[in-house]
């Protein structure tokens, strides 16, 4: 939540903070704003609204300063206002301040800075910040951010400028992600690497309760206690693509266009050739690294949860011991038996989500082994575990998770298969990796349906309520269906195991409520056509996503069929997942929502 941004340099400074920013905007996006500082003055400028807001503000910019912050605000404490916007600012005007996170003790900080004369004009939790760095500053601004962030406990990733040192820019971490970017012309602070893409050629990604101090030359890092360090640094790679939208509408429709390549890129290092012993691929040696284990628990949030949900089903089959994949937040809660010979997976696209860390960092501290399941290589969640697994999507702009999604089906489906050698035979194996080597074909295959599910979509989209239905490893992407179209669109959706329907969500049921059933021949196909049945007897309209589209029973009882390539294994979840995305965006477009910055959500959730 919120994205921050930085320089120091050659460069004019605006032009790269307006940038970064936009490239942030899918982090947190009801305010945004910079400081700058030129001839010892400091500028700032905030505006409620989006980036694009901001750049009409600047539009007659024509500064030549070459130090900077920007903020993209996605709020907590306080409402998105101009007064609330970062850059925050002490008492004097000469220090402003950006922050990602929340500062948990800011009451009690706001009170003490009260007391000593302080002026507050904002209600956030991050001001608290640039007054303790203007209590604490006597000339040493890094020495002045490290005795502010002793004292404020929480998360934040902050950049501080001050008038009075106007060449240097100071950088914090704790809890919140942050880079620190070096190019020919200078130096960067940014959330994550894709604000940075095209700019810096190497980066360093701070620690917990690490400091960066840049001037135009040079970056020294220290901790809370003032001692030097020397972080490694690591290249960025120059690929730009991902970022931009490639002659597609929106970045989640070129993303769910790009699930035949992001399956492919995932499953390729995880599979043997034909005709090999699936131990001689390079995954197996990764998987070879876990230690002996006898119980697992998946903890992840929202789409990724669903994702460990997924796996727990597929799991179950071939692993013979208890699996339980638990939301993050809530794992945090239970009394979770974890012991030296728990396997703990945490399941994340960012890496960053909060939620996710703080239980990883549970578990290990009780003893377990710790994999990371994360698309985004080097960030914090990656770093934490034991043996990391990755999915290879690229980078995803939508704030609604689409190709990595199936990438984490896909990669947890292989990991579960390489955890579960003992129990499978070779044709077994070998049958799996076949049809995954098929799936990129496949889903292409499914894409082709968009235009009817298009029209499908027009028809859903006034609905008020929507119920998405299934049985058995489909519930899980029932879960997703639902929470793709409630995110984007905004309609109210639903989903629930097929048959606990008529344990109460059936009372909902008439005739403007769509209820999508995800149907396969493999899954309980009578059962869910008795759930189907019991739909119809009140009217309610049936959308039928299956693999078994000319089945009359199926033609007979559904208004709208969606037919979905009849697959086993793995490859089932990712092919009924791939027409949900589809009409959850059409629904969205036909409502004329903001597809990729659906309002009140944030592509990464960093703060508890
Ligand atoms: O980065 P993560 O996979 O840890 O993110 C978890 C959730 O915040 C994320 O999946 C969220 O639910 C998305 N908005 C789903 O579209």
């Amino acid at each position: 939540m919120c994205g921050i941004i930085g320089y120091i340099g050659s460069e004019r400074v605006v032009p790269i903070l307006m940038e970064g920013l936009s490239r942030l905007e899918y982090r947190g996006y009801d305010s945004a704003g910079i400081a700058t500082l030129q001839d010892g003055e400091l500028f700032r400028l905030r505006q409620v609204g989006k980036v694009r807001d901001l750049a009409c503000a600047l539009q007659d910019d024509d500064s030549d300063a070459t130090i900077g912050i920007g903020h993209t605000r996605w709020a907590t404490h306080g409402a998105p206002t101009r007064e609330n916007a970062h850059p925050h600012l002490d008492c004097s005007g000469d220090i402003a301040l950006i922050h990602n996170g929340i500062i948990e003790n800011y009451l009690v900080l706001r009170d003490e800075l009260l007391e000593a004369g302080h002026t507050f004009r904002s209600q956030t939790d991050t001001e608290v910040l640039a007054h303790l760095i203007e209590h604490y500053f006597d000339g040493d601004l890094l020495a002045a951010v490290t005795a502010a962030v002793r004292r404020a406990e929480g998360a934040f990733a902050l950049a501080v400028l001050c008038s009075r040192t106007p060449d240097r820019l100071v950088a914090a971490r704790r809890g919140s992600p942050l880079v620190v970017g070096h190019s020919s012309t200078g130096h960067f602070i940014a959330s994550d690497i894709p604000a940075l893409l095209g700019k810096a050629n190497s980066v360093v990604f701070l620690a917990d309760d690490e400091l960066a101090e840049l001037t135009r030359d040079t970056v020294r890092f220290i901790d809370c206690d003032g001692v030097e360090l020397h972080p490694p640094s690591h290249r960025v790679s120059a690929d730009q693509v991902s970022i931009q939208k490639g002659g597609y509408r929106h970045f989640m429709l070129k993303e769910i266009h790009e699930q035949d390549r992001s399956i492919g890129e995932t499953v390729r290092e995880k599979m043997c050739h034909e005709g090999e012993d699936v131990t001689q691929s390079p995954f197996f040696s990764v998987c070879k690294r876990i230690a002996p284990f006898n119980h697992i628990y998946l903890i992840a949030c929202g789409t990724a949860y669903h994702a460990s949900l997924t796996a727990e089903y597929m799991w179950e089959r071939i692993l013979n011991m208890p699996i339980q994949s638990m939301i993050a937040s809530e794992f945090r809660m239970r009394a979770a038996h974890l012991s030296e010979k728990s396997l703990v997976i945490a399941v994340s696209q960012s890496g960053e989500t909060i939620d996710t860390l703080m239980a990883l960092r549970r578990a290990k501290s009780a003893g377990a082994q710790v994999i990371a399941l994360v698309n985004n290589e080097q960030s914090t969640i990656d770093r934490e575990a034991d043996v990391s697994v990755y999915t290879h999507a690229g980078i995803e702009i939508g704030v609604a998770a689409t190709k990595t999604f199936t990438a984490q089906i896909a990669a947890l489906g292989l990991l579960g298969l390489h955890l579960g050698l003992d129990h499978l035979s070779q044709a077994d194996i070998q049958a799996e990796f076949g049809r995954l080597a098929l799936l990129p074909g496949r889903i292409n295959e499914s894409l082709q349906k968009e235009d009817d599910i298009r029209t499908i979509a027009e028809g859903l989209h006034h609905a008020r309520d929507v119920l998405f239905l299934a049985r058995g490893e489909l519930y899980p992407i029932a879960l997703e269906g639902a929470l793709k179209l409630k995110e984007i669109s905004y309609i109210h959706a639903e989903g629930y195991p097929a048959g606990e329907m008529k344990h109460g969500p059936i009372a909902l049921i008439d005739e403007k409520t769509p209820v999508v059933f995800l149907l396969s021949r493999g899954i309980a196909f009578e059962k869910v056509l008795s759930n189907m049945e019991e739909v119809r007897a009140r009217n309610g309209q049936i959308i039928a996503v299956t693999d078994a589209p000319d089945d009359p029973a199926v033609k007979r009882l559904a208004n709208a069929i969606i037919p979905v390539p009849n697959v086993e294994g793995i490859s089932r979840p990712i092919l009924f997942t791939i027409p949900l995305q589809l009409l959850a965006y059409h629904a969205a477009v036909w409502r004329g929502t903001d597809v990729d910055q659906p309002r009140n959500l944030a592509k990464t959730v960093t703060v508890e």
